[in-house]
């Protein structure tokens, strides 16, 4: 029996699961790591317990499935994209804590770029747009602050990477220093069509080309993991950002197909075939994955904030554990007229505000703590209506139905208000961990023991969640939810 590892390495954990060719899940492991907000509005993570984190879910799954790494096919790695590490070429050493996706301390150098009318070069060639969200002004932050890291980097000692470069340069004990095109595509560097480092943007923004990763396909050789770390070397054959990984895992192959995974943050790709995609309404154009030869595109929706919302009630005390938001939400019909607008690290699509906050409106003297647990349930879902209506008109699509997964689509009454705030149907798989089984599925692809032609016959449906709610009433909950929403813009401007 032949088996797939993959690692999630995701924003508030590292897992690791174990899969067999045909998808179904042998082990998990999973380890948390501490969350940094040195100042408002930053988010960093220490890059070494990432990597720690993430080998040791590594070997736990193995353990817990009492498989050797000899039985191990191919490794694949899906990751949180846009995450910003600098290191030691030498070394390995990180010259700097990860600067993670949520974090907005880059506002001003994004108002800045704009103002010099640079956005729409940005965007006809990466597809995004000029907000902190993206690696490329995180980087120039570090090459601005940290001292003498633009000399070092000037001269080759230096190495940049997303999260999977960095895990692929532990993993293979620094020979290799790559990424794939999914993830180069979330820096504001890559170019979507020529999949390449855009010379012009880094000239522009000086930076140097030495501190770059090598591109290689989503499905091609990422080297060998060191002997010592996993107890024999395992191949590496797969790499995607860890949302193109959840679109490749919902087998969502095809033009016109899509999903959303909530996560930390909630993410709506839909694949968009062998040519970008070019959309209003602030949605993302990037790269599916780059499998079997060929790119792939889809318009992306991100909505920052989803899980992160039940994990901050949580912090805030209003629950114990994060699942118990099912149960609390479920002792009362509606919200009492309560919005929760969960913009803790500003608004992306559609809005693109890295100045929004959080807010909650609405309370009165009758509010509960069930109301507010409602609340930052329909928050989420109605951020993701928005999103999804943006890109069923963008791509002239009805939509028909949500695939969902991650996290939140554990929770019935979420998907049940996800159904009703769409108007459409919402799927679950059998599967919902589709980020690693995306990867796992790459890493498959890799080691040609897969195709992406056999992955559909693969997906199954475990439930479908109907929409209920009569369209006035979704209408008037909308109208509340826009006025809450204008009133979170701009909190944190100066
Ligand atoms: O773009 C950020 C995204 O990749 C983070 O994913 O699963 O940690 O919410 P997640």
């Amino acid at each position: 029996m032949k088996y797939l590892l993959a690692l999630d390495q995701g924003t508030t954990s590292s897992r690791a699961i174990l899969f067999t060719l045909e998808g179904e899940v042998v082990a998990v492991a999973q380890r948390a790591f501490a969350q940094h907000y040195p100042e408002p509005g930053w988010v960093e993570h220490d890059p070494w317990e990432i990597w720690e984190s993430q080998l040791w879910a590594a070997k736990e799954a193995l353990r817990r499935a009492g498989v050797g790494p000899e039985a191990v096919l191919a490794l694949g790695i899906a990751n949180q994209r846009e995450t910003t590490l600098v290191w030691e070429r030498d070394t390995g050493r990180s010259l700097y804590p990860a600067i993670v996706w949520q974090d907005r301390r880059t506002a001003s150098l994004c108002e800045a770029l704009r103002e010099r009318g640079l956005e729409g070069l940005f965007r006809a060639r990466t597809g995004l747009l000029l907000d902190p969200y993206f690696s490329a002004t995180k980087l120039l932050w570090l090459l601005e602050r940290v001292p003498g890291l633009r000399e070092r980097a000037e001269r080759g000692e230096v190495c940049f990477g997303t999260v999977d470069t960095w895990l692929l340069w532990n993993l293979t004990g620094g020979r290799v220093h790559a990424t794939d095109p999914t993830n180069a595509s979330r820096t504001l560097l890559f170019h979507l069509e020529t999949l390449t480092w855009d010379e012009e943007l880094l000239r522009l923004l000086g930076i140097p080309k030495a501190l770059l990763p090598e591109v290689r396909p989503s499905d091609g050789d990422f080297g060998e993991t060191l002997p010592g770390l996993l107890g024999a070397p395992i191949p590496i054959r797969g790499v995607l950002g860890d949302q193109q990984a959840a679109l490749l895992g919902q087998a969502a192959l095809g033009a016109g197909e899509g999903k959303c995974t909530y996560g930390t943050g909630a993410f709506l790709l839909l694949n968009t075939g062998e040519r970008p995609v070019w959309a209003e309404g602030g949605l993302l154009t990037t790269l599916a994955w780059h499998l079997e030869g060929k790119a792939a595109y889809a318009l992306e929706g991100s909505v920052f904030v989803a899980g992160a919302a039940v994990g901050w009630l949580r912090e805030v005390g209003l629950l114990g554990e994060s699942h118990e938001v099912e149960s609390l939400a479920r002792q009362v019909e509606d919200a009492g007229g309560v919005y929760f607008v969960p913009a803790f690290t500003g608004l992306g699509a559609p809005h693109w505000d890295p100045y929004a906050r959080g807010a909650i409106l609405g309370l009165t003297r009758g509010t509960i703590r069930a109301h507010l647990a409602r609340a930052a349930l329909e928050g989420v879902a109605f951020s993701v209506g928005e999103v999804a209506w943006a890109m069923a008109g963008a791509a002239g699509l009805g939509l028909k139905a949500l695939k969902a997964d991650g996290g939140m689509a554990q929770n019935d009454l979420f998907l049940e208000i996800q159904a009703d705030l769409l108007g459409v149907p919402v799927l679950r798989p059998r599967v919902t961990e589709t980020t690693a089984l995306g990867a796992a599925w790459a890493a498959g692809i890799g080691a040609g023991a897969l195709s992406l032609g056999d992955l559909p016959a693969l997906w199954r449906e475990e439930a479908r969640f109907l929409p209920r709610m009569p369209e006035a009433r979704r209408e008037a909950l909308y109208r509340g939810w826009r006025r809450a929403v204008e009133r979170a813009k701009g909190w944190a401007q100066e």
